[in-house]
C-alpha cells in the first residue's frame, strides 16, 4: 500500500516507518524538519517537510495515499505550555483527518495514548480503577495531552461516522529503544518502588511498529481502540504482590494472563489484530537494569 507516516523522525514514526518498509509498502514520512535535499539512498523512504496545524499541508501531503499512520506530535505534557501541546496535537490530528476523508483514505492508524483515561499525568490525585487497564476503563483526562488524544479519538469516531474511512487508534504504553531503555526502566527494573503511572508496564518501539503494520494491513470496519503493551511487566516481578504492596486496595486486581503480568492489557489487540509482543525489557537490560545489548 502507499502509506504516509507523520512524525516520521520520531521515535514511533521511524520505527513505524522501517517496519512498513520491511513489510513491502510504499512508504513516504512527513515531519517538521526540512529534507536534506541530497539524492535518495535506494530504498530510502520519501519525504515531505510539513507542519500539520497548517490545513494547507496537511491536505497537500496526504494526496494520494491510501493509509496514513499519524504520529505527529508532542508526545507529552511537561515540556511545552499546556495550549501548545493541546493546539499542536488536536489541530494536527484534526487536519490529517479531515484530509484523509477528503482525499478517500481507506484506513487511518492513530497514534493515541494510554494516558487517555486520565491517570497518567492527573493535577489532582487519579488512579486506575482496576488492573490490568483495557479499553473498558473509564476515560476522565485532565491535563491537555491526554485531552489531545482522547479528542483524537472522538475525532476518528466522527470521521468514520462521515465518511468509508476506516481507523484504528493504538494507545501504546511507554516507548522503549536501545538508546532510551536503561534510563526509562533501568531503576524500575532494580526496584519496583519506583513507580509508574502505567503499572510498570511498557513496550519496545519495534514491537508497536509492528503493530502498526497490522493496523494498515487489517480490514477492521469503523473505529477501533487497541491498548499495545508488552504482556509482562518491567522487573518481571509478580504483579499480584507489587500492586498490593504498593497501592493497597485501591486498584481492583482483575484476571492475569500470567503473574509477571503488565499493568496494561494488550488482549483485544492479540484477539482481533492477532499482535503478539516479541521483545523484552530482558532483550536490552540484564537484572540490575543496565544495558546489555545494541540493536
Ligand atoms: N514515546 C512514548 O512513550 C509514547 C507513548 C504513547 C503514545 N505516544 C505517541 O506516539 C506518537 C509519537 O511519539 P514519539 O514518542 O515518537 O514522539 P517524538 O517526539 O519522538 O516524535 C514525534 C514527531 O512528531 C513531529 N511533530 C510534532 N508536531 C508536529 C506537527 N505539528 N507537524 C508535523 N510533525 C509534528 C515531531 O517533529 C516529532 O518528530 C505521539 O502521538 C505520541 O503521543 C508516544
Amino acid at each position: 500500500m502507499r502509506v504516509l507516516v507523520t512524525g516520521s523522525r520520531g521515535k514511533v514514526g521511524s520505527a513505524a516507518v522501517r517496519a512498513l518498509l520491511a513489510a513491502g509498502h510504499d512508504v513516504t514520512g512527513t515531519d517538521l524538519g526540512r529534507h536534506d535535499f541530497d539524492r535518495m539512498l535506494p530504498g530510502e523512504p520519501d519525504y515531505q517537510q510539513a507542519d500539520l496545524t497548517d490545513a494547507g499541508q496537511a491536505f497537500a501531503v496526504v494526496r494520494g495515499f491510501e493509509a496514513v499512520v499519524h504520529a505527529g506530535a508532542i508526545p507529552e505534557p511537561t515540556h511545552n505550555p499546556p495550549h501548545v501541546v493541546f493546539q499542536n496535537n488536536i489541530t494536527a490530528t484534526f487536519n490529517v483527518l479531515e484530509a484523509s476523508v477528503r482525499w478517500g483514505v481507506k484506513i487511518f492508524v492513530n497514534v493515541s495514548s494510554e494516558t487517555v483515561p486520565g491517570f497518567f499525568f492527573p493535577e489532582r490525585p487519579d488512579l486506575p480503577d482496576y488492573a490490568p487497564v483495557d479499553e473498558e476503563h473509564p476515560i476522565r483526562p485532565q491535563d491537555p495531552y491526554a485531552l489531545s488524544k482522547a479528542f483524537g479519538e472522538q475525532l476518528c469516531d466522527a470521521a468514520v461516522r462521515r465518511s468509508d474511512l476506516r481507523c484504528v487508534s493504538l494507545r501504546p504504553t511507554h516507548v522503549q529503544h536501545a538508546g532510551n531503555i536503561e534510563r526509562n526502566l533501568g531503576a524500575q527494573v532494580r526496584d519496583a518502588a519506583h513507580l509508574s503511572p502505567n503499572l510498570w508496564s511498557y513496550v519496545i518501539a519495534d514491537d508497536l511498529a509492528d503493530a502498526i503494520v497490522l493496523a494498515v494491513e487489517s480490514d477492521l470496519a469503523g473505529h477501533e481502540v487497541f491498548y499495545i503493551a508488552a504482556p509482562d511487566n518491567v522487573g518481571g516481578r509478580d504483579f499480584a504482590t507489587i500492586l498490593h504492596q504498593y497501592y493497597g486496595d485501591k486498584i481492583e486486581l482483575r484476571e492475569l494472563a500470567r503473574p509477571d503480568s503488565s499493568g496494561i492489557s494488550s488482549a483485544k489487540a492479540e484477539r482481533v489484530l492477532g499482535w503478539k509482543a516479541k521483545r523484552s525489557w530482558r532483550d536490552y537490560l540484564d537484572e540490575d537494569g543496565h544495558l546489555i545489548q545494541q540493536r
